[in-house]
Parts: C-alpha cells; sequence; structure tokens
C-alpha cells in the first residue's frame, strides 16, 4: 500500500510530506504484526514552509490566553487545505499516487500530564488541519487525530515516533538511541535485541524552540541558520546549571515537552537568566542548553545501569545547526556513543516523522494499535487515529 504521511511540527516552520511504501509480510497479516514485522520504504518526500503570515498566526495561537474560537475554526481548515495542497504538489512531484494519508496535524496545545480542570483531572491535546478537507481534495481515506486515543488509554499522547523508530532501528545485538530535534528534543533508547515493552522514548527538553526564540528576539531571524550566530557567541555556563536544575530535567521519564514548558514563559525567563550579555551569548547558549540537556538525560534516564548501546542517530532540523551538532558531539564523546544520522539508515533526516505518521495511518487503517504504552505511559496498546472518507 502507498501512504503519504503528513506532518508539521511545535516549530511550526511548514508541512513535511513524506510517501511510503508500506506491506505487512504474508504470514502475519491476519494476526497483528509487531512493527518491527511491516516493511516500510520511503519512495520520496518533500518540504513546504508555512506562508509566514501562518505561521505568526500559528505561533501566537500556541502561545495565546486569549484566541478567539472563530479563527480557531478558521485555522482548521485552513491547514486543511495547505496539507492537502502539499500533498497534491508531492504526488505530482514524484509521480506517485497515494491510497492512504496519516495526517498529524499542528498541535495548537498539548498537556500530556493531568491538570484539574472544573473539578476533573484531566490530560489534554488538540491537534488542527481538518482531515475531510484533505479527504475530499486528495480523494483518499485520511487518518487524522492520533494523539486523543493514546491519552483516552490512560497515556500522556506522545511521543507516537518510537514505533517507528523500533520498526527501523532495532537490532538484536546493538543498543541504539535515536535522537530527534524538532522544536522539542526527544529519544528513544532501544536495548539490544529489545522487545517493545524494553523500550524507554520521553523528551529530553528543548531542541530549536528556545534557540529559534532568542534568534528571532535578537536578530529578527526565524532560526539560527547554520548556527553561525551561537558559533559567535560564548555560552553562559552558570545559567545553564541553573535551568537544568528545573523540575522538568529532574522528573523520571515518561515525559513530554511542548510551547507550554519551553515557549514564551520559558524564553522570557532565559533571557533574564542571560543578564546584560550580548545577544550572539544567549543564542549561543540556548544551543549549548539543548546538547547538555540531552546529554543530562540520557546519564541520568538511559544509560545508567541499563545495557549497552552503540549508536546515537539524530534527525530533526536541528542536525543542520552545526554549532548544536558539535556542542552535541563533545558532551557525548564521554559517554561512548558513535553519533550517526538517521539518513545512513534510509529514513532522511527531515522525512522520517512524516514518515512515521504514513506508519501509524497504516496500523489505523487495519485496525491495529500503534501507541508503545512503555514510550506514552498508557495502560495498553490502542489504535491511534480517525478516519475521514474521501
Ligand atoms: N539550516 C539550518 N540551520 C540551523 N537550524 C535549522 C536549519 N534548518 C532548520 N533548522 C532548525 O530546525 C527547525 C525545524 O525542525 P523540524 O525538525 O522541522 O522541527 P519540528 O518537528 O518542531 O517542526 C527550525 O525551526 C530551525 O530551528
Ligand atoms: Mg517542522
Amino acid at each position: 500500500m502507498i501512504v503519504a504521511g503528513v506532518m508539521s511540527g511545535t516549530s511550526a516552520d511548514g508541512i513535511n510530506v513524506a510517501l511510503v511504501r508500506i506491506d505487512s509480510p504474508a504470514r502475519s497479516r491476519a494476526r497483528t504484526p509487531g512493527p518491527h514485522q511491516l516493511k516500510v520504504k520511503l519512495l520520496g518526500h518533500s518540504e513546504f514552509s508555512y506562508p509566514p503570515a501562518v505561521r505568526s498566526f500559528i505561533l501566537s495561537t500556541m502561545n495565546s490566553d486569549r484566541a478567539k474560537v472563530a479563527d480557531l475554526a478558521r485555522l482548521n481548515f485552513l491547514l486543511g487545505e495547505l496539507y492537502a495542497n502539499a500533498l497534491l504538489a508531492t504526488q505530482r512531484k514524484f509521480r506517485i499516487k497515494v491510497q492512504l494519508v496519516g495526517c498529524h496535524g499542528q498541535t495548537i496545545y498539548h498537556q500530556g500530564e493531568t491538570f484539574a480542570f472544573l473539578g476533573k483531572k484531566l490530560a489534554t491535546t488538540w491537534q488542527t488541519g481538518e482531515g475531510a478537507i484533505i479527504a475530499a481534495r486528495v480523494g483518499v481515506p485520511v487518518v487524522s487525530d492520533f494523539r486523543p486515543a493514546d491519552i483516552a488509554a490512560g497515556g500522556k499522547g506522545a511521543p507516537l515516533v518510537p514505533f517507528l523508530d523500533f520498526l527501523f532501528y532495532r537490532d538484536s545485538r546493538v543498543g541504539r538511541i535515536a535522537q530527534n530535534i524538532g522544536g522539542i528534543a526527544n529519544l528513544t533508547a532501544i536495548p539490544a535485541g529489545a522487545s517493545q515493552k524494553q523500550v524507554i522514548a520521553f523528551d529530553t527538553g528543548p531542541g530549536n524552540m528556545v534557540i529559534d526564540a532568542v534568534t528571532e528576539r535578537f536578530f529578527h531571524q526565524p532560526y539560527d541558520r547554520d548556527g553561525l550566530i551561537a558559533a559567535s557567541g560564548r555560552v553562559l555556563d552558570s545559567v545553564i546549571v541553573a535551568v537544568l536544575r528545573e523540575p522538568f530535567f529532574r522528573r523520571r521519564p515518561p515525559k513530554t515537552a511542548g510551547r507550554e514548558e519551553f515557549g514564551r514563559e520559558f524564553t522570557k525567563e532565559f533571557i533574564a537568566r542571560c543578564g546584560r550579555a550580548h545577544g550572539r551569548d544567549v543564542v549561543a547558549t540556548a544551543t549549548a542548553l539543548t546538547a547538555r540537556s540531552i546529554a543530562g538525560a540520557l546519564r541520568r534516564f538511559v544509560l545508567r545501569g541499563r545495557g549497552a548501546y552503540r549508536d546515537f542517530i539524530i534527525s530533526g532540523g536541528g542536525t543542520r545547526n552545526t554549532t548544536l551538532m558539535a556542542m552535541l558531539a563533545n558532551e557525548l564523546r564521554p559517554l561512548g556513543v558513535q553519533v550517526r544520522f538517521s539518513d545512513e539508515f534510509g529514513l532522511p533526516s527531515e522525512a522520517k516523522e512524516a514518515t512515521a505518521f504514513a506508519v501509524l495511518a497504516y496500523q489505523a487503517w487495519h485496525r491495529r494499535p500503534a501507541n508503545m504504552p512503555s514510550a506514552t505511559g498508557a495502560r495498553k496498546p490502542a489504535i491511534l487515529g480517525k478516519i475521514s472518507y474521501a
């Protein structure tokens, strides 16, 4: 089956589309195959930036205490149209027609921990981008809204990509860690020969989100291209030490983060902590925070007392930030893991998450669960997503 995956991450930079061929081996078709029994091949992928006005609307909505209901309704339909256009353009580019779409949508709110609201403790999540519009425009069924079913099963609704990590990276002899650096950074640790239950996955903290925010604030650019600004600045160690003492970094996994943790409020405090430092030093410090929080999470929650890991496989937009990559390599050297890029495993960095949602859609279409309870904290496996028919 040919399935398209569509992803828009917390960076709200745009839309990634992956065209993927997915097959289940014949002998396991009747039963429920584990993720490593699926055959997945990426056929093509493309990337589309949101128009600047759309991006800034999304960012202000995510950070807002008072978004207008009418605008939220409009955004849902607008994104449906943009996702459909991205899909149609990608189909044309590769001359491939898909049979099914999995669209993650744009998260505008995510709160994986329960929180008291009007007398009830709830975890919540909200991805927008109307599946019915995509189905109508592209002419095939669309699976969207993957996270609520995991929350309904008692999970945090995230992370969902570990299902794909397990499929691609599980090895009988080698322990591997997959680290994605999007707006938020998250890792999946797969011990050698692991079963699904042994996989550890959680958000390590900010990925590019704080770097982007301080770059915008001091240099009026959406991100620190190739890490050039950070390379020219000085890291303020005391700020990093103080920030890493915050509860999020100490909390044991499973745990998830988003703009609610590392958005506008966090950035404001971060800049205040940097005092009168020059903008380039603030950017360098934000970059070092990402590198050190990743290494810290590894030391605290993954490497200690567990099997050996050899490969550290990175993906996401953060891999293009050369300074961040150099800082991360420095942090990881003493930990004895080898840095590798997901591209080496047939998953180009920018296509990985979109590929994951194609695979999750395929699972939903076949009524198979796709959450990993060990990653999300769910009580049981759940079939993820809602289907809009064309
Ligand atoms: N050339 C580059 N140099 C530095 N950073 C980059 C570059 N290209 C992309 N990025 C970073 O990657 C981010 C997007 O990464 P992505 O994996 O799409 O995140 P998300 O999943 O949150 O959307 C951008 O916001 C930016 O911070
Ligand atoms: Mg993105």
